[in-house]
């Protein structure tokens, strides 16, 4: 094999995870798993393994008070377009290049369990 060759296989092995591709057929639960708990942490609480260095917290998704303040739309639009779409914070990504919309309201509904609550109807 060429060099090039080996570079190129070794970059696909680097970006795939990075694919979109990645994430098909997972569930919400599967996804915040994989995406969110480094940050939001494994229960939803806000306390991932990167808040030590994080200047705005993330926001604790079991929290059914402030949760039930939130419509599945604004949750849609704050996971979809980033933290900046909600006046919220930037350390809050955008994920709609990595989700698409189906799976981005599995992302709403798996939040809806880890409050247990519905927002305001
Ligand atoms: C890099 C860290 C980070 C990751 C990863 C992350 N978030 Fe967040 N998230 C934040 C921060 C910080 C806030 C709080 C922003 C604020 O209060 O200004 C937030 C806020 C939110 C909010 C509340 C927005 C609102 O309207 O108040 C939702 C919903 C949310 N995140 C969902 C998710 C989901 C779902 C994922 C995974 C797909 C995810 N987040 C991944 C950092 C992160």
């Amino acid at each position: 094999m060429n060099r090039t060759l080996v570079g190129l296989i070794a970059l696909a092995a680097l970006l795939m995870p990075l694919l979109p591709s990645d994430s098909y057929g997972a569930t919400g639960k599967e996804n915040y798993a994989t995406y969110c708990m480094q940050c939001h942490g494994i229960n939803g609480t806000g306390k991932g393994i990167n808040v030590r260095d994080m200047a705005v917290q993330p926001r604790d998704h079991t929290d059914a008070k402030a949760m039930n303040g939130l419509s599945n739309d604004r949750l849609f639009k704050a996971i979809k377009e980033g933290g900046p779409a909600v006046t919220k914070s930037v350390l809050m990504p955008a994920w709609k290049s990595i989700f698409t919309d189906e799976e981005i309201r599995d992302l709403v509904a798996h939040l809806r369990v880890l409050c247990a609550c519905t927002g305001p109807q």
